[in-house]
């Protein structure tokens, strides 16, 4: 179904089921490790053989000799595939570099061999054997060497225009009267979802059926028929549990491509794992970046000037981090410019991490915000009040579909109990702690994607989901069950929802916060054609038609819902779509956040005590499940402000702490209190769920407000993410 603008009164606004703070269905499943992963499909190979992925030694350059007899000969091994054995493979759309490479190598750890064994330990023991000789070459690794050759990307690379302009900013910003101009810079990250990249693969006869862990099981199928030139009919993809994902998974990777082709060349099932070590450089991460902001305003705290351009690097033929897309929508100013360049390094693949952009972006930005706030003598949450507009600033005149943001500032700031604050530095100590509080404003866009889903009610009065939607531990298979138990008038208990398999239907699959509003909005226009089936089955009339306690009623009769499929199973199958309407309406979420930490004045050890996030997301399917994605956010928003980076080897091209002892992500003891408000919204232009994204809204500030309270403790700013003690010295 086309979605037609602003969505009227249905049956989800009843709020019966949906809005119910409900437990994860999946959540025992998991939690009592009973729920199948792809590399425990015991089930569908009782007997498979396993393989180890060998990554290049180099980032850059070409393989001069591989020997793989060695290893051939070791116990155990049964095949071995490498780019010369596998023969020509195609690449999906969703890659940069290939997935199996050789003789030329793009990256470090780049795939170049699978050892299959009858173990994993024979695999791994066989790799060791294997000899590769390289040609090593020099590449460019250094973002901040790179940044001043750095090209501007095309706008497919960009996703929309590199640069924008807004009346003239050079002009309004010399002539400003306080005026900001900083730089600041953000590390590479990496994912660390808990669940490595996994698969397992089958043949039967020319048909591959691969289970996986991937958050876009459209994308993974066309592109693995792609790369693999087999027909995409030929192919199922199927991964109803994911580990975490964050970005890490929206693509097709080497354990998808390395499992299907090593079953081939076994003649039997094949499991390949990526450990660890090997993830961090051989599949993508989020980019570096350096970004510049300058801001001119006048002394009513009014912006005149923002230019915001940030640079980053990566693959050639890959793309920049969009971190400029929030200036170009969160504040007022006649004046603007932003831009981003790309430099070409050969490091390993960048792309989405939780909130690609906006993320990094706010990081920056609501610093440099925190910092003009002050030249100003103005209070950076009075100050954002200030600057707020209710139309996109760059194309006037298009409205937001909804935008309460200063109702998020003022709320937060409330119960944050945010007067209390000193905004002079330096001057709250409790013993030998430095005590400060900080803020920013949070922002990221609600993206609309259409979205397929197939259901069906079966004599026993069940309905059963089918999308190829994906739940990587965000709450899918509950508020997708909520959806169909709202629309058919049916319990929960009653909703079977079956994910994750590219048979299914496709939908808008997991990624940039746009899978619950857009899947849950495929499956109500799933659920009206199903209810137009019933209705007709039953001889009632479907616009007047409700459904509710498992009866359909109509005038003076009521019906049991199961009586309309009592000869045969009903479907009700569709999609829904958006046409235009991103192009009338902007459509962002929007909150807050704020944070109190305490920083040791000895050591500069810094120790979050308390935050707070508000959040405008439009309606809130189950508060249970969005407040866990939300608080996961804040702290991986910690992460970043705190210790997460990946460290470069400059010289030879690689991340060198790849694995979780290196590569710090907070953890429980780092996040002893965090509370979450959402704003009562509902948005009847998103889609007919009302609702919108929050799982990248809640990363979207925060680091930004953690870096503003450590100024606020200690009278240090530091703008070079992540905010460690050495950086005090
Ligand atoms: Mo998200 S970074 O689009 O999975």
């Amino acid at each position: 179904m086309k979605f037609e603008t602003p969505a009227t009164t249905n049956p989800i606004d009843r709020l019966r089921v949906v809005g119910q703070p409900l437990d994860r269905i999946d959540g025992p499943l998991k939690t009592t490790g009973t729920a199948p992963y792809a590399y425990e499909r015991h089930d569908v190979a009782a007997d498979p053989a396993y393989g180890y992925v060998i990554g290049a030694g180099i980032a850059k350059g070409r393989i001069t000799r591989m020997d793989i007899e060695a290893a051939r000969r070791a116990p155990g091994v049964i095949a071995i595939v490498t780019a010369e054995t596998a023969g020509k493979l195609g690449k999906g759309k969703h890659n940069t570099a290939r997935l199996l490479a050789g003789p030329h190598i793009e990256h470090y750890h780049q795939a170049v061999a699978l050892v299959v064994a009858e173990t994993f330990e024979q695999a791994r023991a066989a790799a060791g054997r294997v000899r590769i000789d390289y040609a090593a070459e020099p590449g460019r690794f250094d973002l901040e060497a790179a940044r001043w050759s750095a090209a501007k990307p095309s706008d497919e690379a960009t996703g929309g225009a590199a640069d924008t302009k807004v009346g003239d900013f050079a002009r309004a910003f010399d002539a400003a009267t306080v005026r900001l101009d900083e730089t600041y810079s953000t590390p590479d990250e990496t994912h660390a979802m808990m669940e490595p990249h996994a698969s397992l693969a089958r043949w039967e006869g020319d048909r591959l059926t691969v289970w996986t862990s991937n958050q876009m099981i459209g994308w993974a199928h066309t592109d693995l028929a792609e790369t693999l030139g087999v027909p995409p009919e030929k192919v199922r993809v199927i991964s109803p549990f994911i580990g975490g994902g964050f970005g890490g998974k929206l693509f097709l990777r080497a354990d998808i491509v390395l499992a299907a082709l090593g079953a081939r060349a076994a003649g039997r099932p094949v499991k390949v794992a990526l450990h660890r070590p090997l993830m961090i450089n051989n599949t993508t991460h989020r980019p570096a970046t350096i970004q510049r902001i300058r801001i001119g305003a006048e002394r009513d705290g009014m912006i005149t000037a923002i230019a915001h351009e940030s640079w980053s690097g990566d693959l050639e033929g890959g793309g920049p981090e969009v971190a400029v897309n929030q200036t170009r929508l969160l504040y007022a100013g006649a004046n603007r410019l932003t831009s981003m360049r790309l430099a070409s390094l050969d490091l390993p693949e960048g792309n989405s991490m939780r909130a690609p952009g906006e993320a990094p972006g706010m990081m920056a930005l609501e610093i440099a915000m925190d910092e003009m706030a002050e030249k100003l003598g103005i209070d950076p949450v009075d100050f954002r009040i200030r600057n707020d507009t209710q139309k996109d600033p760059e194309k006037p005149g298009r409205p937001f579909s909804a935008r309460p943001f200063v109702e998020c500032l003022r709320l937060g700031a409330e119960r944050f109990g945010w007067s209390s604050r000193n905004p002079v530095p330096g001057q709250r100590r409790e013993g030998r702690w430095l005590i400060g509080a900080g803020m920013a404003g949070a922002f990221r866009n609600n993206l609309l994607v259409k979205s397929a889903a197939r259901v069906r009610l079966s004599a026993d009065g069940r309905v059963t989901v089918e999308t190829d939607m994906t739940d990587i531990g965000t709450g899918s298979y509950t508020i997708i069950a909520q959806t169909a138990a709202e629309m058919m008038g049916v319990s929960l208990e009653q909703v079977e929802v079956r994910l994750g398999d590219s048979a299914y239907p496709v939908s808008a699959g997991s990624g940039g916060q746009f899978g619950a509003n857009n899947a849950t909005a495929g499956v109500y226009a799933a659920c009206v054609k199903l209810r137009e089936a019933v209705a007709r089955k039953l001889g009632l009339n479907a616009a007047d038609a409700e459904f509710v306690h498992g009866t359909v009623r109509s005038g003076e009769r009521s019906i049991p819902l199961a009586l309309a499929a009592s000869s045969g199973e009903l479907t009700g199958e569709d999609g829904i779509e958006y046409g235009d309407l991103h192009k009338t309406y902007q459509q962002s979420t929007f909150g807050s956040h704020f944070v109190e930490v305490a920083v040791d004045a000895a050591t500069g050890e810094a120790r979050i005590r308390r935050m707070l996030a508000v959040c405008a997301a439009g309606r809130i399917l189950n508060p249970k499940s969005a407040r866990s994605q939300v608080i996961g956010a804040m702290t991986m928003g910690a992460g970043a402000a705190l210790m997460e980076e990946l460290a470069v080897d400059k010289k030879r091209g690689f991340f060198v702490n790849h694995d979780l002892a290196g590569y710090e992500v907070p953890v429980h003891a780092d996040i002893p209190h965090q509370e979450v408000i959402f704003l009562d919204e509902t948005d009847p232009i998103s889609s007919p769920m009302k609702a919108k994204g929050v799982g990248e809204l809640g990363i979207c500030g925060v680091g930004a407000a953690v870096a503003n309270a450590l100024y606020n403790a200690t009278g240090v700013r530091v703008r070079n993410y992540p905010i460690t003690l050495d950086k005090y010295l």
